[in-house]
């Protein structure tokens, strides 16, 4: 059993495509065990993000991140997090295979409408980052 972060990035939510989104990860056997609305502020994202601080693309990634609404969640299942990254697709949505949610909703590389952990290290940064250990269930782990 694994865990893994997803956030409906600010494009998706504001498109109205967060159920969808959310139905295709349980639709796949994730167990949602965390689930909330957060508005980041510039200074969240940057930190959220900080792994990228030194790429072209920080300010504008950052910028859009704290623009609006995301939904974060924590998923759970067998391999969450390459199971999540399968769904996702490849972060260009132009590169995305057919049927992934980055290359039907997502419209930009930029604006690609879900973020997944990349790494179990990655995941211990990022679900404490948005969830304090009670708003966190463990099932049967
Ligand atoms: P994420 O972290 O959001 O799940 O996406 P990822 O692993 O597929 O991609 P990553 O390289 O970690 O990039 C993080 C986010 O930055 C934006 N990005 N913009 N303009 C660009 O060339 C560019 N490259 C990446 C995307 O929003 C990407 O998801
Ligand atoms: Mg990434």
């Amino acid at each position: 059993m694994e865990q893994t972060l997803a956030i409906v990035k600010p494009d998706a939510v504001g498109r109205g495509k967060t159920g969808e989104i959310i139905r295709r990860f349980e639709e796949a056997g994730l167990q949602i065990c965390g689930l909330k609305m957060v508005r980041m502020e510039r200074r969240e994202a940057e930190q959220f993000y900080h792994v990228h601080r030194e790429r072209p693309f920080f300010e504008s990634l950052t910028v859009f991140m704290s623009s609006g609404p995301s939904v974060v969640m924590v998923l759970q299942g067998e391999k969450a997090i390459s199971t999540v990254r399968a769904i996702m697709g490849a972060t260009d949505p132009a590169q995305a295979s057919p049927g992934t949610i980055r290359r039907e909703f997502g419209t930009g590389i930029e604006r690609n409408a879900i973020h997944g952990s990349d790494s179990p290290e990655s995941v211990t940064f990022e679900v404490p980052y948005f969830f304090a250990g009670i708003e966190i269930l463990r099932f049967g782990m």
